[in-house]
């Protein structure tokens, strides 16, 4: 008796305890770290919701054995769990409505008797259908793909849905890849340390913490990536030696579940270096012999392996120029040892030979549109999305529209190397949009960029893009937590180009920071404004590369003694009289490498949008712009704007203390208050 009054006491204590809380905060904040990214799944609070969705989720149906199936009834009991607060059991076959069913017509004689296959053949391996339908007459969700990486896929689609909240009732999506290869650049050194890494070191080299690789691979195809080269692209050629292969193959064990595939960046100089071959000339038949060799060794360990990135006769790299040969023999001795493989060269087109042009910008393209044509059918060119590198604002790269007859990835930065690193709160959707939709004219009006990288503009097989990952071991993975949606917006971006900037922000605020409307405005506001904040105090205008040599902090006075075009005076050019790059017909005539009537436009001045004045023109400084004020003066308000709105973004996110865990809330805070320019917070 008196037992049960006091778990009743007890109880009731409980309860209004809990009530005390609810009431009080009227959202749920548990101290967070932001290990868990948007794969967070706090318990939903809106309990009419989560009643609905209880009535959807009732069970998982994952009737595959293989990892990747594992993986998706892992994960589809994990975000149940949580966001559901309640045990969801995996079972072999509905027993009452509400099953979530997920896999391929292969793996689940469930999905094979709904005779989708030919529907699901249309989407591919990695397009799923995530319908509403009945099974055996009961109703149940079913995730179908052709392929387990697209019921994985589909699952995490599943997740999203009640991550932000959707109805769960009558779905009927379907939904694909637009770019085959979606992979992240990891310029991670074999030393643990990462060029422009700023998120602490490699989360696999020297030695790697598995549950963490288990957790990034997540992560990954949450949002779609499929690949990740785990080396930097200024390879050390130790990487294609046997111990390393090992340790990458190891790598792959973890990845290769969530159907990611490893790559390598290859040094070109492997034949020489590891091999002890007198020479790396590509047409020499005993180099071409040291390639089959290591790729057949390689395919020994990681039957799935990806393929090579190669960096070649950039920035000090060795690469088939060393022997009078071209990129494309270079490319092409790799592309032939991978090729019985299936295996892929991604080639890079960093290139700014200082003997090709006097204007760097111009470089890349005058070596490689001659060579349009002789790469091997699995060779990309890996272009990045601009002709310097990656700045925060640049005209899109020349390159593409400008070679037909050869898949180009391209190669975004996800890393804010030139962007301010891991302090300022920088979300890159709108660049890389900008990028996507910019009308490169190759085929006329209505050519964007995205349409020459998915390959329909020209007809081309393969597709793929890169971005140069912002991952390592700090506790949040991306050493600020708005890195995260970066990361995000990538993956997404890199599945649908036609996603919108916002839409993007608007997915990963609700699974990162919560779902109060007011909260998820702000912070997407934040989010959307916050490129052109960065330009508009560090390089407004067109101009560009205005940096020290650790590409942090503007520098304009910055002289490079080791090369003229890694100065910023050889970018803005300023003198008494005037400032900018003449790139115009009586310039350096870097416009002629754009099609009409991008060159005309950008030919002239006034016709030239602001945002890339200085970087097409030389003007005076009392040169009139559009808003009649003089561009000195229009500079001036430029920086003083930006300074003042970097300002502001402190102020807007401090309005949502209370409102976000107090830990991450004051992490974003004390990066804003510096980028705001104040002195560091306590
Ligand atoms: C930039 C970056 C280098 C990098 C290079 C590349 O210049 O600063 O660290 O190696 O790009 O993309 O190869």
């Amino acid at each position: 008796m008196t037992r049960s009054w006091r778990s009743i006491v007890c109880r009731v204590a409980g309860v209004s305890a809990l009530l005390a809380i609810g009431l009080t905060s009227g959202v749920h904040l548990r101290a967070e770290t932001g290990s868990e990214l948007w794969l967070r799944y706090p318990p939903l609070t809106d309990a009419i919701q989560r009643t609905a969705y209880r009535r959807s989720v009732t069970a998982i149906v994952v009737q595959g054995r293989s990892p990747t199936s594992e993986a998706i009834a892992a994960e589809l009991g994990r975000g149940s769990r949580g966001l559901l607060a309640a045990d969801i059991p995996r079972v072999d076959r509905p027993r009452s409505d509400g099953a979530v069913i997920a896999g391929t017509p292969s793996t689940s004689p469930l999905i094979a008797a709904l005779g989708w296959t030919d529907a699901l053949a249309r989407l591919g391996d990695e397009g799923y259908l995530l319908r509403s339908t009945k099974v055996g007459g009961r109703a149940a969700t079913v995730i179908a793909s052709s392929g387990e990486t697209g019921a994985l896929y589909g699952a995490f689609h599943f997740l999203r849905l009640m991550q932000m909240g959707q109805p769960l009732a009558r779905l009927d999506l379907a939904e694909r890849p637009r770019l085959e290869r979606r992979l992240l650049n990891h310029w991670d050194n074999l030393d643990g340390s990462i060029e422009r890494g700023y998120a602490g070191r490699s989360l696999w080299w020297p030695e790697r913490d598995e549950g963490r690789l288990r957790d990034y691979a997540r992560a990954n195809a949450s949002i779609g990536i499929n690949g990740a080269v785990i080396n930097s692209v200024n390879a050390n050629p130790r990487s294609l030696s046997a111990p390393l292969l090992e340790q990458s193959a190891d790598i792959a064990r973890v990845l290769r579940p969530y159907g990611i595939r490893v790559y390598l960046a290859a040094n070109f100089a492997a034949p020489k270096m590891l091999g002890s071959l007198p020479t790396d000339d590509p047409l020499e038949a005993a180099v071409a012999a040291w390639w089959r060799a290591k790729a057949d060794e390689i395919y020994r360990l990681i039957p799935d392996f990806g393929g090579f990135v190669v960096k070649a006769n950039s920035e000090g790299q060795p690469g088939p120029q060393d022997y009078g040969r071209t990129h494309a023999d270079g490319a092409n001795v790799l592309a032939d040892a991978l090729a019985p493989h299936g295996g892929i060269v991604m080639w890079r087109a960093f290139v700014y030979d200082a003997n090709v042009d006097p204007d760097r910008v111009k470089r890349a393209y005058k070596e490689f549109v001659p060579l349009d044509g002789r790469f091997r059918d699995n060779v990309f060119a890996q272009v990045k999305n601009g002709p310097l590198d990656f700045q925060p604002r640049e005209p899109f790269h020349p390159l593409f529209g400008a070679m037909p007859k050869t898949p180009l990835m391209a190669e975004l930065q996800i890393t804010q190397e030139y962007l301010g690193q891991a302090n300022p709160l920088v979300y890159l959707a709108p660049m890389w949009k900008e990028f996507f939709d910019a009308d490169t004219y190759a085929r006329g009006p209505g050519s964007p960029v995205a349409r020459v990288i998915d390959g329909t503009l020209e007809g081309k097989r393969r597709s793929g893009i890169a971005g140069v990952a912002n991952t390592g071991r700090d506790v949040n993975w991306t050493g600020q937590d708005f890195g995260q949606a970066n990361w995000y917006a990538f993956g997404r971006l890199a599945w649908d180009p036609g996603l919108s900037a916002g839409a993007i922000a608007d997915e990963w605020i609700r699974m990162t920071w919560g779902r109060d409307p007011g909260l998820v405005a702000t912070i997407r506001s934040i989010m959307l404004d916050s490129r052109e904040i960065f330009v508009r105090y560090t390089m407004p205008l067109g101009l560009h590369h205005l940096i020290g040599g650790d590409h942090y902090a503007p520098m304009p006075e910055n002289r490079d003694p080791r090369r003229a075009d890694w100065s910023a005076t050889y970018y803005h050019r300023a003198d008494a009289l005037a400032v900018g790059y003449d790139r115009t017909r009586q310039g350096s005539g870097a416009l002629e490498q754009y099609r009409p009537p991008l060159r005309e436009v950008w030919n002239d001045p006034a016709t030239t949008p602001d945002d890339l004045l200085l970087w097409f023109h030389r003007l005076p400084w009392d040169y009139r712009m559009k808003s009649g004020r003089t561009l000195w003066d229009e500079l001036v308000l430029a920086y003083n704007r930006g300074a003042d709105e970097a300002k502001g973004l402190e102020a807007r996110w401090s309005s949502l203390q209370g409102k976000v865990d107090e830990e991450r809330y004051q992490a974003v805070r004390a990066r804003l208050h510096r980028q705001a320019g104040a002195p560091d917070l306590h």
